[in-house]
């Protein structure tokens, strides 16, 4: 990188376990944000951004566990998130101390909209609270990202300013968010045009992006942007985040890849330049995906570019003809280059306990030794009923184990009789918090119906049941089924996810476990979001 203000690649900053945990049901327990930190670091992003320090201890002690152990220096940047106040910048300030390279990212609104009515501040007030606040942030550490929120709808000039006074005050990256998804791609790059053209120190400072999908136009908004001039990209796996969504790694990754060409003359290379564009290992975007998915119980869609399901394979009888003769018909890139491999049988009923470890962390999973042995356990008993176990299925296996914390209630049994001509009732036996053990029965609609009544008679917190999906792990009649549901108490949604070939069990499962993360919050701190929550005070 020649010069820190104008790299000539892109930088990939990944929001997943910030913007993307906000996603209604997403949230992650801390050990699920260092897997996926540790899979982000594998995959190559330049920055994480770990989450927001100050909405309550559990985020704090998750970006400072990612600040240890995986902002290393050869590691990712660690980056925090902190409204434009004291108390959040002080509080990110801390969390990022034990990475060799950390960010702080302190944003506040400019829009008229959000200025008026969200922070009742005047212009003069926000321009004023910017660079105090960035220059704070630079008594934590050099890195100092700044971003105008709901810049999309900010007035230029206004922005201009701001952004003047905020680089003036030492921010090494200007991020320019469209907050609600509402640029299009060329009003989205005339923006970073204007902004290029306009702030008379923008040449200190990397100007990245960051946007929502609520029109579907993220991805098209950065790699317009990236056209003029944007060098730092917020994204996240899958796409997840607020409402619909970031603008998807995956995507602007495999954009600027498969399209080098088109792109290379942007940064002044060669069209021909073989160069990467990005830092990412495209190979272990596959991956990142399942893991992020499988962890946020958020559902890649079958017909989701680049990770879909369906996004590599050609059901029709013409593709395939034209793919049989040559790929190049059809396919503009390869499986393996987003390291998709043919599921294949990789273990059997006598793989050992070190094979079992040495594919998992193949796959991305490094367990400490209690959750390996629950999780070989597991993988034993799946051998004995199903011949052939591939990777998909010891992810689930997996999955279903690193989300198995915080139990508060277990589930020792579950029984349910049904059929054509009997009413479906389930048993239920579940040891409490306090170390009871219930039982109790009931009646439903259907089996699963069933096994939540007579759960629902144990552990008493009204919830809604906002969905419930079943899904097989892998074809034939013995696979593995995952249950995921997602329940809302008040205004928050809980997900929970299992695995079984039995899929009365796994709902079961993921029932208790959606309602373990309840009961977790009920008990704790209510987090504070950083932008709905946002009252900045800049004292
Ligand atoms: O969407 C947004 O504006 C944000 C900011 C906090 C950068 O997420
Ligand atoms: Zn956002």
């Amino acid at each position: 990188m020649s010069n820190p203000s104008s790299p000539n690649r892109i930088l990939i900053f990944d929001t997943t376990l910030r913007d993307g945990e906000q996603s209604p049901g997403a949230t992650l327990n801390v050990e699920e944000k260092l897997i996926i930190a540790r899979q982000l670091a594998r995959l190559g992003v330049d920055i994480i951004e770990a989450g927001f320090p100050f909405a309550s201890p559990g985020d704090f002690e998750a970006v400072q566990k990612i600040a240890r152990e995986v902002g290393t220096v050869d590691g990712p940047t660690i980056c925090g998130l902190a409204r434009a106040t004291r108390a959040d910048i002080e509080r990110a300030g801390e969390a990022i101390k034990p990475a060799a390279k950390g960010r702080i990212h302190t944003f506040i609104a400019t829009s008229d909209i959000h200025m008026q009515y969200k922070l009742r501040k005047s212009r003069e007030e926000v321009l004023a609270i910017a660079p105090e606040m960035v220059a704070y942030a630079k008594t934590f550490t050099n890195d100092v990202e700044f971003s105008p929120e709901d810049a999309g709808r900010s007035d230029p000039e206004f922005l201009y300013q701001v952004l003047e006074a905020a680089i003036a005050a030492g921010a090494t990256t200007v991020n320019i968010p469209d907050t609600v998804g509402y640029l299009t791609p060329s009003e989205f790059g005339g923006l970073i045009r204007g902004i290029k053209e306009n702030v008379p120190n923008i040449d200190q400072a990397v100007i990245s992006v960051h946007g929502h999908n609520d029109l579907g136009l993220a991805v098209a908004n950065f790699l317009e942007a990236v056209k003029n001039g944007a060098r730092q990209l917020e994204c996240t796996i899958n796409g997840i985040g607020e409402r619909a969504g970031n603008a998807a790694l995956e995507e602007l990754v495999m954009a600027m890849h498969v399209r080098r060409a088109f792109y290379n003359p942007y940064f002044g290379r060669p069209a021909e330049s073989e160069a990467p564009l990005t830092n990412i290992d495209t190979r272990q975007i596959y991956k990142t995906s399942r893991l992020v998915s499988n962890l946020t119980g958020m559902f890649v869609q079958p017909n989701k570019a680049i990770v879909g399901a369906n996004a590599f394979a050609h059901e029709s009888g013409i593709h395939q003809d034209g793919v049989l003769k040559n790929k190049l018909t059809y396919e503009i890139m390869d499986a393996q280059s987003i390291g998709l491999t043919d599921n294949q049988i990789v273990l059997g009923k006598h793989s050992g306990r070190n094979a079992f470890r040495t594919r998992l962390q193949e796959l991305g999973y490094e367990l400490d030794d209690q959750a390996l042995n629950r999780a070989f356990l597991r993988f034993k008993e799946l051998a004995d009923k199903k011949k052939e176990i591939t990777d998909w299925d010891i992810e689930s296996i997996v999955n279903d184990e690193t989300q198995q914390s915080p139990e508060h209630f277990h589930l020792d049994l579950v029984q349910v009789s049904c059929g054509d001509n009997s009413r479906p009732t389930a048993t239920v036996t579940i040891r409490t918090p306090d170390g009871q053990e219930l039982m109790d029965a009931a009646i439903g609609t259907g089996p699963v119906d069933a096994v939540y009544k007579a759960i629902n008679r144990v552990v008493d917190i009204p919830n809604q049941l906002i969905e419930f999906s079943v899904q097989s792990v892998t074809a034939g009649i013995d696979a593995l089924g995952e249950v995921t549901i997602r329940i809302r108490h008040d205004d928050r949604v809980f997900s929970g996810h299992a695995a079984n070939t039995d899929i009365v069990v796994a709902s079961a499962h993921a029932y208790l476990h959606a309602l373990n993360r309840l009961y977790a919050t009920l008990q704790g701190q209510k987090a504070i979001h950083p932008q709905r929550d946002a009252e900045p005070v800049a004292s």
